[in-house]
């Protein structure tokens, strides 16, 4: 006999949470006729119950136990919409009692995602997060359904709303990027700790979670080498726009016959790929498949609305399974044993800033530098400066990432050279 109602416990009633409830009663009959049933929020559980919030909770228990609302006998399935480590507890109950459960959790995808499949696929339940990697942009359950069976080559996706913003603000009005980031936090889509944005860590753990659908591979993000944007100075944007670029903070994934290249940093890209449209708070994810060919899945990265629209997407499919009594993904998902290509071997274009004393015979000691590593100059600009000093520009060669680095390493020693360099990958495949 299928369920007529679908009984819902809702961890957090934050800004997604709420816009997750209004989306539930205005399109209260389109969802009723796509699952089949009706869904009914029987449980939240919030920190503070007293405070007062924009939406309705009549008729729904509120309590402060997320643990409790997990393993509550009138839920047929689990949202979590607090985030952090501290979910990980109610999330096993929901999955070890064969309750299905979406999140919009990055970090325990990223950390645990492994062990929460393994633990869905054992009692017959589901765990979803599209909320997590890409906020409103359907990636993942594209990569759930349609693309399941694609092989893909590289994924190369910007991630991180507010990186992007502070760029493209750089970059178009011109502004440092203190102001930069000072305008992104007035928006509200920077994470309360906004060193997870600007160190690319929030990238990172998103770029693990589409890996582990793309690729289906497990890893762990804390093993993506990682780069953020901290340093990034108005005049590299300068000088990206003089050789025909764009920067942009990038989660890459690519294969190769030598495994899977993977890293989190920025990069200067040509302004003619796709992903260099993909300005403000928008984020792109960019995909080649055997198959498909390539692929841009382009919208907003976070918000209450974007967000909420993703966490109801998810909430659909598992419903829709709930009540047919199937399930569409896991136990199937077998994971390819993890074949990573380390940096230091990845073979890469850079760029470099420097500044110098403008003197004879500066720049002979930084193309030494640069040529006992075996790394070849195939751009340069010089500019006179201020007080003696000259500032150089170099776009090197394809070359391999850790020569690059320990060419800048001796070129930072130099006594000519009055500041740390600046060295900025180029991504140009
Ligand atoms: N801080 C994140 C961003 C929010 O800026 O993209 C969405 O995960």
């Amino acid at each position: 006999m299928p369920s007529s109602v679908v009984r819902i416990g809702l961890l957090g009633c934050g800004v997604v949470g709420q816009g997750f409830l209004r989306l539930l009663r205005e399109r209260e009959r389109l969802i009723r006729d796509s699952v089949g049933a009706t869904l009914r929020v029987t449980r939240v559980a919030v920190r503070d119950p007293a405070k007062h919030r924009e939406c309705d909770l009549t008729g729904i228990r509120v309590a402060t136990d997320p643990l409790a609302v997990a393993n509550a006998e009138d839920v047929d399935l689990l949202i979590e919409l607090i985030g952090g480590e501290s979910m990980l507890e109610p999330v096993r109950a929901a999955l070890q009692r064969g309750i299905s459960v979406v999140t919009a959790n990055k970090h325990l995808l990223a950390v645990h995602g492994g062990e929460l499949e393994r633990l869905a696929a054992d009692s017959k339940s589901t765990i979803r997060s599209e909320a997590s990697a890409g906020g409103g942009i359907p990636v993942l359950q594209a990569l759930e359904h349609g693309l399941r069976t694609e092989h893909f080559q590289f994924l190369v996706a910007i991630l991180n709303g507010t990186t992007n913003y502070i760029l493209s603000t750089m970059e178009r009005d011109g502004r440092d990027f203190a102001e930069a980031l000072q305008a992104a936090q007035s928006l509200g889509f920077a994470e309360s700790d906004p060193t997870l944005d600007l160190s690319g860590a929030d990238t990172a753990q998103k770029l693990a979670i589409l890996v582990r659908r793309a690729f289906r591979m497990d890893v762990a993000y804390g093993s993506i080498p990682t780069e953020g944007i901290i340093g990034m100075e108005l005049e590299d944007l300068r000088q990206a726009d003089r050789f025909g670029y764009t920067v942009k903070l990038l989660g890459i994934a690519l294969l190769n016959s030598e495994g899977l290249d993977l890293r989190v940093h920025p990069a200067f890209i040509p302004k003619r790929y796709l992903l260099a449209a993909v300005r403000d708070e928008f984020n792109g994810i960019y995909l080649r498949g055997e198959a498909t060919g390539s692929m841009l899945f382009y919208g907003k990265g976070a918000g209450a609305l974007p967000t909420a629209q993703a966490v109801l997407g998810d909430v659909i499919v598992a419903a829709r399974e709930f009540v047919a009594g199937v399930r569409f993904l896991g136990a199937a998902e077998k994971h390819e044993p993890e074949r990573r290509l380390p940096l230091d071997a990845v073979r890469t274009k850079y760029y470099l800033r420097l500044i110098v004393e403008d003197r004879p015979g500066v720049l002979a000691q930084v193309a030494a530098c640069l040529g006992g590593t075996n790394v070849s100059v195939a751009q340069m600009f010089q500019a006179e400066g201020i007080r003696g000093e000259a500032s150089i520009t170099i776009l090197t060669h394809e070359a391999r990432d850790r020569d690059v680095r320990e060419a800048v390493k001796g070129i930072a020693k130099l006594p000519a050279v009055r500041k740390t360099p600046r060295a900025v990958r180029i991504f140009d495949i």
